[in-house]
C-alpha cells in the first residue's frame, strides 16, 4: 500500500501518546519519544509512527520528507484565546507601563469595553479579515487547533456576529477552531450598575439564541463551550453559577476564567459543576488547588497574561501537577492583556516562571490542551487514527523548545495531512 506522506529522519518523534485521557501529574513528563523516528500519514490521519528504518522499509509514499534531524511533535493546541476582535489597545499598554493597573483602566471604562466598542463598529468582513492575520500567524508558529471565545459583542446580535466570524474563519482555515460563548466577559456599559439584569439577559436571551443559531447551522450536538469571567469588576461566583448552570442545562460544556486577579471561589465552582477546564488560576488558594487536582477539570495556565501585564505572580503549576492534576497551556491571545500568537513563548515562560519541565510544558501544549477543548480523542498526540496535525522544528531535543525563545523554531506544519513550509 502507498501512503500519502512519509516524514522520516527526525532526531526524535514525540508522540505524546495518552490514549486514556489527559496526562496527570508525573505522566506529563513522558513524551513517548521515538529516537530516529518517522511518521506515516494517509488520508489526513496518522497511520503509523515508529523508527525511520522500519517505516521506510514498510511504506511506499507519494511524498517523502527528510526531517534532517529535527524534532517532530503534535501540532500545538491553544485552548484559550479571544482571537476575534477589532482594533487594538496600544494606548492602554502605554498607560499600564506608566503605572495604571489593568483593573483601574477597566473601571474607568477602558479595557474589555473599549474593544467591545471597536468590535461592534466593525463589519463581519472587517472582523474576519483582522482576525485572519492572527490565525495565520498561529499556524506559522505551529498551532493547529485553536479555541476562540466570543465576548467582545456583549449583546445578542453582536455575540452571534462573533460566532459567525468564527464559522467563516473555519471555512477558510485548515486550523481546527473550537468556539466558546463568553457573553459574560464584562458587564457592558449600558448595563452599568445593573449586572444582575445583564445576567438575566445572558441566561434568558443569549444562551437560547446561541442554541437556535447552532441548530440553524446544522450543528446540533456541537454547541460551543460556555465561559464566564468570574472576577471582581466582572461576574461574582453567584452570577457565574447562574450562567453556567443555565448553560449546562441547555447542553453546553463549561469553562471559567477564575482567580486571574483575586480568588473568588471560581475554581471550586468549576469543580462542582464538572467544567471541562478552569483557566488562569493565578491566585487559587491551596485547598481549591487540591480539589481541582483530584477532579476531571483541566487547569489551563496562561503565562503570557502575567508576562503581558508585567505582573510577578504566575499560576502555581508546580503545585497543581505535583498534586496529581492535569494542566494545559494557552496563549489567552487578546488585545488587552496578551497579544501573542505563539505557544512556543508560553512553553518558554512556563518553564521559567511556573517551574515546569520542558516535557511537562509540551504535554500541556498538546495532549492536555486537546482534552481542554474536548478534542483529546482526535488531536494533540501522534497516534494511529488521529488527525495528522504535526510540526517539524529545527531543534534536536524537547529542552530546546523551552531554552530558546523569541524566534520561530517551526520549519514545517502538517495540518490534516496538508504540508505548509514555514521558512
Ligand atoms: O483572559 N480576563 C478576561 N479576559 C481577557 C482579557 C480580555 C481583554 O482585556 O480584552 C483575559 O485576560
Ligand atoms: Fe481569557
Amino acid at each position: 500500500m502507498e501512503v500519502d506522506l512519509l516524514i522520516y529522519g527526525a532526531a526524535q518523534v514525540l508522540t505524546v501518546a495518552s490514549p486514556h485521557g489527559p496526562k496527570r501529574g508525573p505522566a506529563m513528563r513522558d513524551l513517548g519519544a521515538i529516537p530516529g523516528g518517522a511518521v506515516a500519514v494517509h488520508q489526513g490521519r496518522v497511520l503509523d509512527v515508529g523508527p525511520s528504518d522500519r517505516l521506510c522499509r514498510q511504506w511506499e509514499a507519494a511524498q517523502t520528507i527528510d526531517a534532517q534531524g529535527g524534532l517532530i511533535l503534535p501540532g500545538f493546541v491553544d485552548p484559550h484565546t479571544h482571537l476575534v476582535w477589532a482594533g487594538d489597545r496600544a494606548d492602554e499598554f502605554e498607560m499600564r507601563i506608566a503605572g495604571a493597573s489593568y483593573q483601574e483602566i477597566m473601571a474607568a471604562g477602558g479595557g474589555i469595553m473599549r474593544t467591545v466598542h471597536q468590535t461592534r463598529a466593525a463589519s463581519l468582513d472587517e472582523l474576519v479579515s483582522q482576525t485572519r492575520g492572527r490565525l495565520d500567524r498561529m499556524l506559522a508558529h505551529g498551532t493547529t487547533t485553536v479555541e476562540i471565545k466570543t465576548g467582545y459583542g456583549l449583546d445578542t446580535r453582536e455575540e452571534l456576529k462573533l460566532l459567525e466570524a468564527i464559522r467563516r474563519l473555519q471555512a477558510e482555515s485548515p486550523v481546527t477552531l473550537v468556539p466558546t460563548f463568553l457573553g459574560a466577559h464584562a458587564v457592558p456599559a449600558e448595563y452599568h450598575g445593573r449586572a444582575d439584569e445583564y445576567v438575566d439577559l445572558v441566561v434568558e436571551e443569549m444562551l437560547p439564541a446561541v442554541v437556535r443559531d447552532c441548530q440553524a447551522q446544522n450543528q446540533e450536538g456541537s454547541l460551543p463551550f460556555c465561559d464566564v469571567f468570574c472576577e471582581d469588576g466582572a461576574f461574582s461566583v453567584e452570577q457565574s453559577r447562574r450562567i453556567l448552570e443555565a448553560a449546562q442545562a441547555l447542553g453546553f460544556r463549561l469553562k471559567i476564567h477564575a482567580d486571574e486577579f483575586k480568588p473568588l471561589g471560581g475554581t471550586r465552582l468549576a469543580v462542582e459543576l464538572g467544567a471541562t477546564s478552569a483557566d488562569h488560576l493565578v491566585h487559587t488558594p491551596p485547598d481549591e488547588i487540591e480539589q481541582l487536582a483530584r477532579s476531571e477539570t483541566i487547569a489551563v495556565a496562561l503565562p503570557g497574561t502575567p508576562f503581558g501585564l508585567g505582573h510577578r505572580a504566575y499560576t502555581p503549576a508546580r503545585a497543581i501537577i505535583d498534586a496529581g492534576g492535569s494542566l494545559a497551556l494557552a496563549t489567552d491571545c487578546n488585545p488587552g492583556t496578551c497579544w501573542c500568537e505563539t505557544m512556543q513563548l508560553m512553553i518558554a515562560l512556563a518553564c521559567r516562571y511556573m517551574r515546569m519541565t520542558p516535557a511537562e510544558a509540551i504535554s500541556a501544549a498538546t495532549i492536555n490542551a486537546a482534552y481542554a477543548v474536548g478534542l483529546g480523542h482526535q488531536v494533540g498526540s501522534l497516534e494511529p487514527g488521529k488527525r495528522a496535525d504535526l510540526i517539524l522544528l529545527d531543534v534536536p531535543s524537547p529542552a530546546h523548545l523551552a531554552y530558546r525563545f523569541g524566534t520561530n523554531l517551526v520549519r514545517m506544519v502538517v495540518v490534516g495531512g496538508r504540508v505548509f513550509e514555514v521558512q
